[in-house]
């Protein structure tokens, strides 16, 4: 794992392999410490700067380099330099003199410069730092970016040689040390515990939902859960099949009932002596989503290992929490099935008992998570809450409607879906409001059972949104993050996203939980 530190070492006696430091396009009249043209070099990288004679900007111009986001320009370092590597990294428009790029400009060019410099071990970055918040981010950005899931991979850094992966170049940075902030200053000693808890769990949420299905079956994830458990002093708590049947949970067991791995309900609980509320975040957890009976056709089903990041996120929010000692009570549900096809399989047509007592007729079971989150939901409504978070990758029709940076926020009440919606934004998570509307629960009317699992086609994610409403025990505050798009990046690498597991959803549950311990939310 990627080890960060704050320093006060300086350039050019600072030994690393690279300094990483940020460019900009400057505004014709604004100040930077060194300008030529339209580029400005960063604060932060004065002492760099210097050692080119106030020419760094100029030479950055020569190599071509505009100062846009996410820009990388590699250059030698002058004579003198313990570091031989200069990296440059655009963070966009210069803002107003003194003021901050902001947190998601320097999280993202943190991250864009973490992953130019896989196969280095160790990187100094001299970007521009106003807080500790800055610091923060930057931090996050660079171990987020520098993160590489390459277990399989012959040469990877955990392979079974462990050599081969710096051999090969692709070893991801080791150590960041992060030049301008404050190492005594305790904002700053806390930004960077903060940012190296919730990064290195995220990353974990990542590497789950990038272990191949064949290996990560409901009863791995949870072993999984189980140790991490017990490492941070959280209480755990498995549901077995035999468990979830004399429970009768029959949401979970239906949509496993065609696999040969058998379903898992986790409970993880988290708790602090100076807590005064409790959250309960809840995860879809489909180790593989086929789609079942009704069956994904090719084309649709070969990222569907994808379909457990929402227990995934829930799992390292908990973790996270525990790591940083929040002052609040959170407990999470990690709702684990496989969705097969096969002789045991729930049909079309099946009607299933719910934990909660309501029937549902299955009319399409590639409408599966729902099924398990109902499940769950209703079992963390017991607890009662004060708030019931879920987290799934549920719905194609939420990425049709929002891309695939942005997730879905619903929820039962428009004050807490605000407040989520702004967590999010302060973490650098994209996320939308999206409605509720009454008059789609009809098209899930069913002649047979309570409810059907499917409904209207338009507004598919608001229909899903809908129906995990109903198995929400009353007057539960709750919320519900449609993560399908954000979850899994098919398209290549950006700022800190690298392509595959997102880690989509944690920093804002992270987020959430501080505020709510802080009393600033609910
Ligand atoms: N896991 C999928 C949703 C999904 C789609 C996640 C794309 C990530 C990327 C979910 O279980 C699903 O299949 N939903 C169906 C529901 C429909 C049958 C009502 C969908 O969206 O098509
Ligand atoms: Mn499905
Ligand atoms: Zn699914």
């Amino acid at each position: 794992m990627t080890a960060l530190t704050l320093s006060t070492a300086a350039a050019p006696g600072l030994r690393a392999d690279a300094i990483v430091v940020g460019v900009a396009k400057g505004g014709s009249d604004k100040g930077g410490s060194a300008k030529s043209g339209d580029l400005v070099v960063a604060p932060g990288a004065e002492a760099v700067d210097k050692a080119y004679d106030g020419g760094l900007a100029g030479v950055l111009e020569t190599l071509g380099a505009s100062g846009g986001e996410g820009e990388v320009t590699k250059l030698p370092a002058p004579s003198g330099f313990k570091t031989p590597v200069v990296l440059a990294v655009g963070l966009g428009a210069q803002p107003d003199k003194e003021a901050s790029f902001g947190t998601e400009t320097l999280r993202r060019a943190a991250g864009a410069a973490a992953r130019a410099l896989a196969g280095s071990k160790k990187a100094a970055f001299a970007l521009p730092v106003t807080d500790a918040a800055d610091a923060g981010a930057i931090g996050e950005g660079a171990l987020l970016g520098a993160y590489a899931f390459d277990v399989y991979k012959e040469n990877g850094k955990d392979s079974k040689d462990a050599k081969k992966g710096a051999k090969n170049g692709k070893a991801p940075l080791a150590e960041i040390a992060l030049l301008g902030g404050k190492p005594r200053d305790k904002a700053y000693k806390a930004a960077v515990e903060r940012a190296t808890a919730v990064c290195e769990e995220l990353n974990r949420a990542r590497d789950l939902v990038n272990t191949p299905p064949n290996d990560l079956n409901p009863e791995a994830f949870a072993a999984v859960a189980q140790a991490a458990a017990k490492e941070h002093g959280i209480k755990v708590q498995v549901l077995d099949e035999k468990a979830l049947e004399k429970g009768g949970y029959g949401g979970i067991l239906g949509v496993g009932a065609g696999s040969a791995a058998a379903p898992r309900l986790v409970k993880l609980s988290y708790t602090s002596s100076k807590a005064k509320k409790h959250l309960a975040f809840v995860g879809k957890g489909i180790t593989y989503d086929s789609g079942g009976i009704s069956l994904k056709p090719a084309g649709h089903n070969e990222t569907m290992k994808c379909d457990m990041s929402g227990a995934a996120a829930v799992f390292a929010a908990v973790v996270a929490a525990a790591r940083l000692g929040l002052e609040v009570n959170v407990t999470g549900w990690l709702a684990l099935a496989e969705n097969m096809p096969s002789g045991s399989a729930t049909r079309p047509g099946d009607v299933l008992r719910m934990y909660s007592g309501k029937t549902v007729e299955v009319l399409n079971t590639d409408a599966e998570g729902r099924l398990v989150l109902a499940d769950a939901l209703w079992k963390a409504s017991e607890d009662k809450p004060d708030a019931i978070i879920d987290v799934a990758t549920l719905t194609g029709a939420m990425v049709l409607a929002l891309g695939s940076r942005t997730f879905g926020v619903m929820a039962n009440d428009d004050a807490f879906r605000s407040a989520v919606v702004e967590a999010a934004e302060e973490t650098g998570e994209a996320s939308w409001p999206m409605p509720l509307p009454d008059h789609l629960k009809k098209g899930m009317d069913s002649p047979t059972a309570d409810i059907a699992n499917m409904g209207e086609r338009m507004g598919g994610g608001l229909v899903a949104g809908l129906f995990l409403k109903e198995f929400v025990g009353e007057g539960i505050t709750w919320a519900h993050l449609d993560i399908a798009g954000p979850a899994f990046n098919e398209s290549g690498p950006f700022g800190y996203t690298p392509k595959g597991g997102t880690g989509s959803a944690v920093r804002t549950l992270v987020r959430v939980a501080e505020l709510t311990a802080s009393g600033d939310l609910g």
